[in-house]
C-alpha cells in the first residue's frame, strides 16, 4: 500500500487490509514515495479514524518505497496517479510494472480514480478516505481468501 507520505492514506490501507486477511499467510505493508516521515507514527487523524472503526495502526512507522519492494510483493496498490507515476519510475521490468495498480481500480475499474490526499483537510476527509479504502480492501480480501 503506497501513498506520498506514508502517514495518512497508506497506513489506513495497511491496517484495514490486515484486519481482513490471515496475516500469517498474507504480508501487508505500506510505504511512501517521499521520505519526509520515515520512522514516524501515522498522522493522528488516521490513528483516530482507524481506532473509531476498531483498528489499531499505532504499531506502524513511516518507511520509503524502494525498488526492492518489487521483489518482496506480488501486488503494489497506489493511492493516486502521482504515486503511480513515482512507483512505475522505479520499476525495472514490465512484470514489475504490472504489479502496480490504483487501489480504487478495485471499485471503479478503469476509471482512474484517486484516493484524495486528506493531509490538508479536516477530520471528515479522513473518514471519507477510510470508507473508500475499506471498500477496496474488502474486494482484495475476498479474492485472497
Ligand atoms: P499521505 O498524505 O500521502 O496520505 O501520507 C501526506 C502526508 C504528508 C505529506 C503529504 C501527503 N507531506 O507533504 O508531508
Amino acid at each position: 500500500m503506497v501513498c506520498l507520505g506514508n502517514i495518512c492514506r497508506s497506513p489506513l490501507a495497511e491496517g484495514i487490509l490486515k484486519s481482513k486477511v490471515d496475516t500469517a499467510k498474507v504480508l501487508v505493508e505500506s510505504a511512501g514515495t517521499g521520505g519526509w516521515h520515515v520512522g514516524q507514527l501515522p498522522d493522528i487523524r488516521s490513528i483516530e479514524v482507524a481506532r473509531k472503526f476498531g483498528i489499531d495502526i499505532t504499531d506502524q512507522r513511516g518507511r520509503k518505497f524502494s525498488a526492492y519492494d518489487f521483489e518482496s510483493y506480488d501486488h503494489i496498490f497506489v493511492m493516486d496517479n502521482a504515486n503511480y507515476r513515482d512507483v512505475i519510475e522505479l520499476a525495472n521490468s514490465d512484470s514489475e510494472k504490472q504489479k502496480v495498480q490504483l487501489l480504487l481500480d478495485e471499485i471503479f475499474p478503469g476509471e482512474n480514480v484517486d484516493v484524495p490526499d486528506p493531509y490538508y483537510g479536516g477530520n471528515h476527509g479522513f473518514e471519507k478516505v477510510f470508507q473508500m479504502i475499506e471498500e477496496a480492501c474488502e474486494k482484495i480480501a475476498s479474492r485472497l481468501s
